[in-house]
């Protein structure tokens, strides 16, 4: 994102739009390039608990709207943006569509022609299943020649093996945001998870963690839980995070872990994430953990 970011050449005058409820890796690369740039970051607030009205963010892009950045599944809730219609909103002003795919790739469907999103990047190591160390990025076509990356090395040149330290000529496609000798073992060990995914199918695994995630929030509500995820179905993901009032989350948390039950405490809520490797026995395993911690 941060090559991607300094690859967008911005001036004062303009902005960004993104949400105040974004992962920090979404949002960085723009606070920075604003603070270079003197073009105005505006982030849209999320209400008490990390919710963002899309139409808001909709209603901040105008005619100076140089880039949204989102993260199309929100990580601390599981809220998930509509890419289309933020596309349609945002290109109808002249704005690029930048998303963080880090929570949504593996788990939710995401076609990024249908979509139109100018460019996604996401991390390997969430839903995905890959391995730390190596992320994916989509430049749509139509930018593939006209952005010049912000991180270079000497793999960013089209023929690197003439090892020319007197031009630099990019390739013609998105390769030329792949800078330098990369994690070979690690994008293979990609490349084989998505491999597993796709034999799969997106939709099949969008089921299976959705009926775990369903289970999971009504017998978490019939304990006391308030659920911090959105539960319409649009707006939904397999993430489940909540609160039970007066209680610590990340106490809770730190003994689901120990009981071997592994979630996250994220912003005073306990996000579950249930995925492909995750069975019914293991929600009954988190919620009678729960049921002892909570007695
Ligand atoms: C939406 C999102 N983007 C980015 C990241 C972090 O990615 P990286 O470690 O590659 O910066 C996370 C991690 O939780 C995330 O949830």
């Amino acid at each position: 994102m941060s090559s991607f970011a300094w690859a967008v050449s911005l001036r004062k005058g303009q902005n960004i739009v993104g949400t105040d409820a974004a992962h920090p890796s979404t949002i960085y690369p723009w606070q920075r390039v604003a603070e270079q740039s003197g073009c105005e970051l505006r982030l849209v607030r999320g209400d008490g608990n990390g919710y963002v009205d899309p139409a808001e963010v909709a209603d901040r892009i105008d005619d100076q709207t140089a880039v949204v950045s989102i993260s199309h599944v929100e990580y601390r809730t599981g809220q998930t943006y509509d890419l289309v219609s933020l596309a349609r909103r945002a290109h109808s002003h002249g704005a690029i569509l930048a998303v963080d795919a880090t929570q949504s790739a593996g788990q939710v469907p995401l076609d990024v022609r249908e979509s139109q999103v100018d460019v996604l990047v996401s991390s390997a190591y969430k839903w995905l299943c890959g391995p730390f160390g190596v992320a994916v990025m989509y430049v749509a076509p139509r930018w593939q020649e006209q952005l010049k990356p912000g991180i270079v090395g000497w793999r960013s040149h089209a023929n690197m093996w003439e090892f020319r330290a007197d031009r630099l000529e990019y390739p013609k496609t998105a390769r030329r945001f792949e800078a330098s000798t990369m994690a070979y073992g690690c994008a293979l060990g990609l490349a084989k998870a998505v491999d597993l995914l796709a034999h799969i199918g997106a939709p099949r695994i969008l089921a299976h963690n959705q009926a775990l995630a369903d289970l999971l929030g009504r017998e978490l509500l019939a304990r006391g839980a308030v659920l911090v995820s959105p539960q319409h179905q649009a707006e939904r993901s397999s993430i489940i995070s909540v609160r039970f009032p007066g209680k610590q989350a990340d106490e809770i948390a730190r003994r689901l872990n120990a009981a071997d039950v592994v979630v996250s405490h994220r912003v005073g809520a306990i996000r579950i994430s249930p995925h492909l490797y995750n069975n019914e026995s293991d929600v009954w395993k988190a919620v009678e953990t729960l049921d002892a911690i909570l007695a």
